[in-house]
């Protein structure tokens, strides 16, 4: 059984990655539109009795969760042996549970679409919350970019990260499971929290931090950069509490509507975050630094592939 990749247009740079850091072409395909928009998919080489991966992530405009959905679809009916959705970043699951009238749960809903269209296991990058693999009835690998970061600070970093100068924070109580992970991870660093509020959706506002920055380096860590209001306004408050300076490591950004001034504007020194968005011709913040998720994701698929087992990359 070959592995065969390709993926849709949510992605291209990571498909291309993982293709290069596996030595393999990506497997010919057409995904592009009928005259109307309506999207138009042919994968145009044999991927019968072959173990197929699908890379591409679920932001929005909604087509590319379509895109992934319709390519496996086409994989299915030209009798794949397995077919593997890579996702380096899973949309629609910040709507996980019902916790206010008359809201969908949205991540279940994509998940048994992704499940109805044929897909066989799910390999992903930093889920919103582990429990979202529970919404799959089939195998879900959620790798974090921990590694990533990590290389990056060892390697890259201009600075030696030690515990007497540097504090991790979570910018919410959502994301202290997260900061926890990665402040043992990173030479054992003392943790603190921003406590969060959410008045409506979108809106961000900091109630009070929970822990000691005074006088030290603040790595603030979070999943998702949206509108860039839950770290502007947390770099705001850790700096007002006496933090010297607010690096960032998220791992996806979305940066949608004004975050490019918000964060601009925000006193925030550094923005980490990985590849697992694409940001066709649109300008990233300034301050920001995209490192590459394609390698991982290309050690899990040969892993996956050889039916290896892929806790070693859970740094
Ligand atoms: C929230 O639970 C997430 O972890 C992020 O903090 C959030 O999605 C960031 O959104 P924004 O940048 O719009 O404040």
């Amino acid at each position: 059984m070959e592995i065969k990749i390709l993926g849709g247009n949510a992605n291209p740079v990571v498909l291309e990655g993982i293709c290069s850091h596996l030595g393999i072409a990506p497997t010919k395909h057409f995904v592009g539109r009928f005259s109307d928009g309506e999207i138009r998919v042919q994968i145009e080489e044999s991927v019968r009795g072959q173990d197929v991966y699908l890379v591409q992530s679920t932001n929005p405009p909604a087509e590319n969760l379509l895109e992934l959905l319709l390519l496996a679809d086409a994989a299915r009916r030209a009798s794949a042996a397995r077919i593997t959705a890579v996702i380096p970043y899973f949309g629609y699951a910040r709507q996980d549970r019902k916790d206010r009238p008359r809201v969908p749960i949205s991540a279940k809903l994509v998940a048994n679409l992704i499940e109805a269209a044929g897909i066989d296991r799910i390999l992903t990058v930093d889920l919103h919350a582990d429990q979202i693999q529970g919404f799959f009835n089939i195998p879900v690998d959620n790798l974090y970019a921990t590694p990533i970061f990590k290389r990056f600070f060892l390697e890259d970093f201009e600075e030696k990260i030690s515990a007497e100068k540097w504090v991790v924070v979570s910018p919410d109580v959502g994301g202290i499971k997260r900061a926890r992970l990665i402040a043992e991870k990173l030479w054992n660093l003392p943790l603190a929290m921003v406590d969060k509020r959410r008045p409506r959706p979108n809106v961000a506002q900091v109630v009070s931090v929970i822990g000691e920055v005074e006088g030290k380096n603040v790595l603030l860590v979070d999943d998702i950069i949206d509108t860039g209001n839950t770290i502007a306004n947390a770099s705001k408050a850790l700096i007002e509490r006496g933090a010297l300076r607010v690096l960032v490591m998220a791992t996806h950004g979305l940066f949608s509507g004004r975050a490019r001034e918000v964060l601009g504007e925000s006193p925030i020194e550094r923005i980490l975050i990985t590849n697992t968005v694409f940001r066709r011709n649109r300008a990233l913040p300034e301050k920001t630094q995209v490192l590459d998720v394609s390698g991982l994701l290309a050690e899990a698929i040969k892993r996956i592939h050889s039916s290896g087992s892929i806790s070693a990359l859970f740094l």
